[in-house]
């Protein structure tokens, strides 16, 4: 089956709040996201966001260029549709961020949970050059994995886990962190996640 397929089908027949990674408000995210210096001209992706709510919360917060990118379609449709015509206001992208050719570049990059998935380097080293052709010289991306005290599967999925650091080597010398810090995540079955997030910055002027 397709990474496509695969996730597809994790999406179909659940709603958003029976995922593992579900969260009614995304933080650390928007906090990290909120330390980026946000302006309602920011221009904002939230990479493999499937069907969370940080697209409503960032809407919400005066925002107006926000981008959604998911590899599936499914779960973009669910938050375009809890989100009616607020959806219009937002860029809707399917693609593989591995494979992605950015139309424009965004000031604020956002991935949680998905970046752990890319277990080979050579993913991981396209994953870097898209991210690198996306962000503006000196943006920022906030990015959060499961931590080394993670899990090691997700979704029926190996997993690489990452400390801030670890992540800090993954995107190379082009990039500085500048916050970090742990979430306890709690599944909707009450089962304890450590995540680690990362604020990092693109080396270049201020974005
Ligand atoms: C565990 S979910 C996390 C969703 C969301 N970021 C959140 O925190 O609620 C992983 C998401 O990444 C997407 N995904 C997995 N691999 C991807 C890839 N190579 N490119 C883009 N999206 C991907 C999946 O479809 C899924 O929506």
């Amino acid at each position: 089956m397709s990474r496509k397929s695969h996730w597809e089908e994790i999406y179909t027949g659940r709603t958003p709040g029976q995922l593992s990674w579900f969260q009614d408000r995304p933080e650390p995210s928007l906090s990290l996201i909120r330390a980026c210096g946000l302006d309602p001209d920011t221009r904002i992706i939230d990479v493999g966001g499937g069907s969370s709510k940080l697209v409503d919360h960032l809407l919400d917060a005066g925002c107006t260029n926000v981008t959604v990118l998911d590899l599936a379609r499914h779960p973009l449709e669910q938050s375009r549709a809890r989100l009616g015509d607020r959806a219009r206001a937002v860029e809707w992208i399917v693609a593989d961020v591995t494979a992605f050719d950015p139309p424009h570049p965004w000031h604020v990059w956002h991935h949680r949970a998905v970046f752990h998935f890319l277990t080979e380097a050579e993913e991981r080293d396209r994953y870097r050059e898209t991210l690198t052709r996306a962000l503006v010289p000196g943006g920022h991306a906030v990015i959060a994995t499961f931590a080394p005290t993670g899990p090691t599967r997700c979704s029926g999925l190996d997993v690489v886990r990452y400390s801030a650091e670890s992540l800090l080597r993954e995107l190379g010398p082009e990039f500085e962190l500048l916050d970090a810090c742990e979430e306890q995540h709690t599944t909707p079955d009450g089962v304890m996640q450590p995540f680690t997030y990362g604020r990092f910055r693109r080396s270049g002027p201020g974005s």
